[in-house]
């Protein structure tokens, strides 16, 4: 089952990915997950993403293009897998289409997450993420606090705050949403493949709703 989910930044793909891949048997890969690993770990590949990342724009779309197609070419994505944060623009939607092709695989559904742009600005200023990146645990300060302030419930480790999760590059996330990726909706409606998920209110009752829509599709 290959399935993708879609949403502005701080809709939940990341939390409900998680969920799904766990529930699922079938890994999450986030585009940018793996670009924020490259940046860490100082590649050449993070070297060139790093400016627009910190800017709230996309990285290029050859750059992303060919970090994804030797992802899904991996073994572990043989019997499916949940794409979070690709594709974000039609051009990269062409692109994945073309790629599975030649993998013999396609997507099953896509899903967009729903929060009001609100909702989505407290969400991202308040979240907090586990350093250790085998663990990658998401909290929020509000909404979804650690145990002890600071600290990873799962592993121990420290918390960090992403480096756009400021304010301002807030802002351009949103627009650059609205701009490039929210016309992918009609996109996948027009071939039948979308799904509108309301991902407000508490975390357990958005993952039933998703896995009804996966499991009823
Ligand atoms: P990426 O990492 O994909 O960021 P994003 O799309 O902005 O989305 P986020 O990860 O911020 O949000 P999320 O939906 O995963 O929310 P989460 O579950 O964490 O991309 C970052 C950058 O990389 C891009 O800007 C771009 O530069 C580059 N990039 C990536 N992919 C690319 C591509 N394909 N092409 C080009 N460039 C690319 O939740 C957020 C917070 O809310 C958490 O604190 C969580 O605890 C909380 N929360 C979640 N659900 C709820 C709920 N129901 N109620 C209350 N709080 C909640
Ligand atoms: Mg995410
Ligand atoms: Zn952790």
């Amino acid at each position: 089952m290959n399935l993708l989910l879609m949403g502005p930044p701080g809709a939940g793909k990341g939390t409900q990915g998680k969920r799904l891949g766990a529930k699922y048997s079938i890994p999450l890969v986030s585009t940018g997950d793996i670009l924020r690993a490259n940046v860490s770990d100082g590649t050449d590949l993070g070297k060139k993403a790093k400016s627009f990342m910190n800017a709230g724009e996309l990285v290029p779309d050859a750059l992303v293009l060919e970090m994804i197609s030797d992802r899904l070419a991996q073994e572990d994505c043989a019997k499916g897998f949940i794409l979070d944060g690709f594709p974000r623009n039609t051009a990269q939607a062409e692109s994945l289409a073309g790629v599975l092709e030649g993998l013999s695989k396609s997507i099953d559904l896509a899903l967009g997450i729903d929060v009001p742009d609100a909702e989505l600005v407290k969400r991202l200023c308040g979240r907090r993420i586990c350093t250790n990146k085998a663990c990658g645990s998401g909290y929020h300060l509000d909404f979804d606090p650690p145990k002890a302030e600071g600290i990873c419930d799962d592993c121990g480790s420290e918390l960090y705050q992403r480096a756009d999760d400021c304010e301002e590059t807030i802002g351009a996330r949103l627009k650059v949403y609205g701009e490039q990726t929210a016309p992918l909706i009609e996109y996948y409606t027009e071939r039948k493949l979308f799904k509108a998920i309301d991902g407000t209110g508490p975390l357990d009752g958005i993952t039933a709703i998703i896995v009804d829509a996966v499991d009823g599709r």
